[in-house]
């Protein structure tokens, strides 16, 4: 008899994993072989649905270390000086299924999640710091055109370009994509952005909004056209395999977090509006001032467990740390929590990798797998019986900006002195790309427009890239000329 004896789920020890129990050798089997029916029925649900976007990722467990004093600027735990707080990160592909090529050209997301004194505290940025569009309705239609077509299920070029050019906005955003940026040498040469601009509040209250920019220590790399597609022949896995490898041979990967601080009056008269996500702040009108540095150490024991059931929610924010007028940000505040209940349940906060270190004093309760008894004595507030209270003084993160009473409307934000949708992005290509980047952007551009997309949007793609910068729209269009 062996003391390393497997049981059922219920710790009952159990027979077989060779045979299922059956009526002689070679009759049928038997529905009393409960072993059995729990092999099969757990096997049919090991499934949750993959996220809608973002499916295919990988992530580590790590800590977050305060390096330089911003308790001048936010109250919040994880930045007060000395503070180490342990987190937890998931880089991804955008677009991709579960079992797609991780160097596929699409965006990355950077992912965080710090356990911190005040509750769980998320920033679920990308490696680009900004976004295809500024409004949150036209986020669906827009990830639609990025999957697969109705007829055949096929990614497509086609529905690409014409989204994205029916949509200038998107140029920014597709410059990068388009770029080195599109395909990272691996998750750990990449940058990771908030993208948005967050309100960060002081303990007196004072106000000053902030961007977030995590710079890969490993330094920012990017595999070429080529080799990508090498690559996605030769290992599916190979960003996946290259963040485990890394930790697991010591080769710690880290980020240092800079943020760029912007006071809080500047909002309304700067040249671009802070506000779009469509838009960078340029580093000359706001540097950069280091807060800390993330590394990350442990790859947790189980993928399904800690990364495919962790849940990341920009809603998650703790007192020092606000949201701004965002659109996009605002609409992101609901979309995640609710796409979360739907995907691994209401009470995913309970999970492992979504659970708070500090003491959870909730009044919520029940719904499907329930693990933890509320910790308090009656299920309401108030109550006469003792429990918590909601304490606005230790919230202390004043509800945000100042909203001018206005008409209600469906309008575009108002221009800043110098927004337009095609400026940043040819800024991009002539000022911060070389001779060398330039190059590849235009071979991208070329033979992913040559790649099944149909004469008129290969049209008014080349006009789009002409709006970003004449001569790269030239360049493209000479190209294609070619082929
Ligand atoms: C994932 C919605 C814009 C970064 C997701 C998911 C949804 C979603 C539903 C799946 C979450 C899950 O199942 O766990 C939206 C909507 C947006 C938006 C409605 C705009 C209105 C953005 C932007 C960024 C971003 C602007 C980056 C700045 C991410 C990342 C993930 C994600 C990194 C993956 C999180 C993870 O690793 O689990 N988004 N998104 N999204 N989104 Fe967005």
């Amino acid at each position: 008899m062996s003391d390393d004896f497997t049981t059922n789920e219920t710790g009952i020890p159990v027979e077989s994993d060779q045979f299922s129990l059956s009526v002689g050798p070679d009759g049928p089997i038997l529905l009393q072989d409960n072993y059995l029916m729990e092999k099969m029925a757990r096997f049919n649900r090991e499934r949750v649905p993959e996220r809608v976007v973002h499916a295919k990722g990988a992530g580590a467990y790590g800590t977050f270390e305060v390096t330089n004093d911003v308790s001048q600027f936010t109250m919040a735990d994880v930045f007060q000086p000395g503070r180490r707080t342990q987190m937890l990160a998931r880089f991804s592909t955008v677009a991709g299924e579960q079992g797609s090529p991780d160097t596929w050209r699409d965006p990355r997301g950077f992912a965080l999640k710090f356990f911190t004194q005040q509750g769980v505290y998320a920033m679920v940025g990308n490696n680009t710091p900004i976004f295809f569009m500024r409004d949150p309705s036209k986020f669906q239609d827009f990830i639609r055109s990025q999957k697969r077509s109705l007829r055949g299920a096929l990614r497509d070029n086609d529905m690409q370009w014409d989204y994205w050019t029916l949509s200038p906005e998107s140029a920014h955003q597709v410059t990068y994509l388009l770029g080195d940026r599109g395909i990272p040498k691996t998750y750990r040469n990449m940058n990771g952005y908030s993208s948005h601009t967050y309100m960060w509040v002081n303990a007196a209250g004072h106000k000053t909004w902030v961007k977030y920019h995590f710079k890969s220590d490993q330094g920012v790399d990017h595999l070429t056209d080529a080799e990508a597609a090498a690559m996605a022949g030769e290992d599916a896995d190979f960003h996946r395999r290259d963040l485990l490898d890394a930790i697991e041979h010591g080769e710690h990967p880290s980020w240092t977090l800079y943020v760029q601080l912007i006071p809080y009056e500047d909002a309304a008269d700067y040249r671009f509006n802070i506000f779009d996500v469509t838009k960078t702040v340029p580093h000359a009108d706001y540097p950069l001032t280091e807060v800390g540095r993330m590394t990350l150490h442990t790859v947790p024991e189980d993928y399904f467990v800690h990364i495919e059931q962790a849940a990341f929610d920009p809603s998650d924010l703790v007192p020092g740390v606000g949201p701004s007028p965002d659109k996009m940000l605002q609409a992101r505040l609901f979309s995640y929590a609710d796409t979360h209940r739907y995907r691994i349940g209401v009470n995913y906060t309970d999970l492992p990798p979504n659970r708070a270190q500090n003491e959870i004093r909730s009044y919520g309760k029940d719904g499907s797998m329930r693990f933890y008894p509320p910790n308090v004595a009656r299920p309401y507030a108030p109550n006469s019986y003792g429990g918590p209270t909601a304490d606005e003084e230790r919230f202390n993160h004043p509800a945000g900006w100042t909203v001018e009473s206005a008409e209600i409307v469906r309008a575009a934000y108002t221009l800043h002195a110098d927004d337009d949708d095609f400026g940043q992005a040819g800024a991009l290509v002539r000022e911060v790309m070389d001779d060398a980047a330039r190059e590849r952007l235009v071979g991208n551009v070329t033979r992913h427009l040559l790649n099944g997309v149909s004469a008129p949007i290969r049209e008014r793609a080349l006009e789009y890239w002409r709006n970003v910068d004449r001569a790269t729209g030239d360049a493209v269009a000479a190209g294609v000329e070619r082929s």
